[in-house]
């Protein structure tokens, strides 16, 4: 039989460990994650975070899905390994799509994606039930939202309204946001032609199904109408964190030193930095460097 901090997949086979210490690790191919540490941040605060953005090798979007798997597994088992997390966040569709599963198998600590709290929250929020997702070319093609969208169709969640999703790829974006460049016009045009399949779907919620996008929210709100809602996985997913947290009785206790935040990017630190506390905040002061390829 199954106990209660092991009924969630994300918790696997955590062994639990009341009042753990250790931190929480949270990756993404680069500043896409951050809307999701910010969330964490926010609900958590007496939690310590590891971030690592892959800004060496993102995009990971155009990538195939077992090339992304690698750099998903080498980036938990660094943090698994070396930072001595409690628990990982992957703060990426892409990378959740390709890899989720396999990291929940792989590791003992409990994993947490983005897909599923993001389609729930979507699920809440629309009336009609017709929904809109935007992702990466990669979290698109690999009909993970369709997979989960067909898990909750059955639950209490929509059982008032059948769930319509309507995808598309909106490949450029990430590169807009890595850049800083999140209210050009040239952002505009791309948007204004990669989401003309969700204004054709009249839906009335529209997910982010890529962490990047909520830096691009007002650009994509301008395109698609002020009358849809914008829903991001980052709220969702710490409130996923906290109740895994909560089930398993490995939140922090409030630190009297206050609660430290480390920043790892595998690109150039200094850009990290510098586009980090822009996109961010000043909580970005030092990055440290990794190689993957070390
Ligand atoms: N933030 C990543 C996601 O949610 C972006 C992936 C990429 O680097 O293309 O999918």
């Amino acid at each position: 039989m199954l106990l209660p901090w092991q009924r969630s997949p994300a918790i696997g086979r955590y062994h639990r460990q009341p009042m753990d210490e250790r931190a929480i690790g949270v990756f993404d191919s680069g500043f896409g994650g951050l809307t999701v540490a910010r969330a964490m941040i926010d609900l958590l605060p007496a939690e310590d975070i590891v971030y690592l953005g892959d800004t060496g090798r993102y995009p990971y979007g155009p990538r195939d899905q077992a090339e992304v798997a690698r750099f998903a597994h080498q980036i938990t088992a660094k943090l698994v390994k070396e930072h001595d997390v409690k628990m990982v966040v992957v703060a990426c569709n892409t990378a959740a799509a390709a890899a989720l599963d396999q990291l929940r198998e792989d590791f003992d600590v409990p994993v947490v994606g983005v897909i599923e709290p993001g389609l729930r929250s979507a699920v809440r929020a629309t009336v009609s039930g017709r929904i809109g997702v935007i992702g990466t070319v990669g979290t698109i093609a690999s009909g993970a939202y369709q997979r989960v969208a067909a898990e909750l169709g059955g639950s209490a969640l929509a059982a008032d309204r059948p769930l319509e999703l309507t995808c598309a790829a909106c490949p450029g974006f990430v590169e807009f946001v890595e850049r800083g460049e999140t209210g050009s016009d040239q952002v505009f045009v791309l948007a204004e032609r990669l989401l003309e399949p969700i204004r054709r779907a009249c839906v009335d919620t529209l997910l982010l199904g890529c962490t990047h996008y909520p830096f691009l929210a007002r650009t994509i709100s301008d395109v698609v109408g002020r009358e849809v809602f914008l829903v991001s996985s980052a709220d969702e997913t710490a409130f996923e964190v906290r109740r895994i947290l909560e089930e398993t009785g490995a939140g922090r206790p409030k630190p009297a030193a206050g609660s430290q935040r480390r920043w790892i990017s595998s690109g150039d630190t200094a850009t990290f930095a510098a586009l980090g506390r822009s996109l961010f905040g000043p909580e970005i002061d030092r990055v440290e460097a990794w190689d993957p390829d070390g």
